[in-house]
């Protein structure tokens, strides 16, 4: 039986509840024989925070470089509005991002179609939606220097970000993104703002001779990203996959998150480079939604991006991915039979808790695998 050490990071708000969910999938695959888990648990974000003032401690950075995959739910919350920038919740998730090199953000939306007439969008415009946005990580203005507020002197102060990307950074990703589409419907739509920005005109070249040299059998587009966010609202289906920087990643894929009915539906993984033999990848696992500050602890949030997410581990880490298709098929299952939790209700009469999604899911896993 295959063995796998997850290093699991609850986080802050409804974090720790939907990652009970992932915990109780996982120890079912222990206890029939099918994978074993190892599941190590950490602190991240403000409840890291809470326990030793910082968004993440060093022990339990070399955890996640350690663990064979990482799952983390959600970080931040008004509780942590006033904590020192450098040690806000989001520096946590941003310190392994960043320290663990995950350059590729792979943000999967798929709308179910017994949840089409739960997205703000017309059923024909989502019914059937498959596409894939691979967001660059660890580069962009997130991590840019200079980053800083300076006093100028005159009662006047100056906020800088700094965009910039390197070729190779734009060929690692362009490559992730031709890769994958390979796999899928053989399409890449890349997006940038090289009418206005440097780093978009490089980017649009540097994917464009990527192209030229190694994926001509792809096809390739480019839209400019304010025009594509417009597109992905006005004919979403027209996608396969969407490579984009950073920023414009996080915000599109917000976008595309809900055109799937619901923020509680999308999971993502971010991959770093394979090890030298080309065998395993640093990797951490997280739902593209955050921490809903306003309804943890009440037993509502929906845990299927958690669950998807957990899914994603399974295909991208550890070459499960028929295990990884059954967590799919059991989720769809469940929408299909009518199951609801609050986020994706529509007229559902029946709404189910946190824990009673994850058991339904549970159960039909058991039901098929
Ligand atoms: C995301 C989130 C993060 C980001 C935040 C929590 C730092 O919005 O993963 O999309 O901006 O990358
Ligand atoms: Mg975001």
């Amino acid at each position: 039986m295959p063995r796998y050490n997850l290093f699991v990071l609850p986080g802050d708000g409804i974090g720790p509840e939907v990652m009970a969910e992932v915990e109780k999938i996982a120890a079912w695959f222990t206890r029939e024989g099918i994978v074993q888990f190892e599941i190590d648990k950490g602190l991240v974000g403000g409840a890291a925070y809470d326990a030793h003032k910082t968004a993440i401690s060093d022990a339990d950075m070399a955890r996640a470089q350690a663990a064979d995959a990482v799952l983390l739910a959600a970080v931040g919350g008004p509780k942590w509005d006033g904590v020192p920038y450098e040690v806000r919740p989001e520096a946590g998730l941003l310190r392994l991002r960043k320290d663990m090199n995950l350059f590729a953000n792979l943000r999967p939306a798929i709308c179910y179609p017994a949840l089409a007439d739960a997205s703000s969008l017309k059923r024909e415009l989502v019914d059937g939606l498959d596409l894939m946005i691979v967001r660059e990580l660890t580069g962009g203005v997130y991590f840019g220097e200079p980053k800083q507020i300076i006093d100028l002197g005159n009662g006047q102060r100056r906020g800088i970000d700094t965009q910039v990307y390197d070729t190779y950074e734009i060929e690692r990703i362009g490559r992730i993104a031709f890769e994958l589409a390979r796999k899928r419907r053989n399409k890449v739509t890349s997006s940038d703002k090289r009418n206005v920005m440097k780093s978009g005109v490089l980017w649009n070249e540097v994917i464009t001779a990527l192209h030229a040299r190694e994926y001509k059998d792809v096809e390739l587009e480019h839209q400019l990203a304010d025009a594509l966010g417009m597109q992905l609202v006005r004919r979403p289906k027209q996608f396969d996959v969407i490579v984009t920087d950073n920023l414009f990643g996080d915000m599109l894929s917000d976008v595309a998150a809900m055109l799937t009915g619901s923020l509680g539906m999308l999971p993502s993984a971010s991959l770093g480079e394979k090890n030298a033999k080309g065998e395993t990848r640093k990797a951490l696992y997280e739902p593209v939604h955050g921490s809903a500050p306003d309804i943890a602890g009440k037993g509502i949030a929906n845990p299927i991006a958690m669950i998807g997410s957990f899914g994603m581990v399974l295909r991208y880490s550890f070459n499960l991915g028929v295990l990884a298709d059954r967590i799919e098929k059991a989720i769809s299952d469940v929408l299909e039979k009518g199951l609801r939790t609050a986020d994706i209700a529509g007229g559902a009469t029946k709404i189910l808790s946190t824990s009673q999604m994850g058991d339904a899911i549970l159960a039909r896993l058991q039901a098929v695998v």
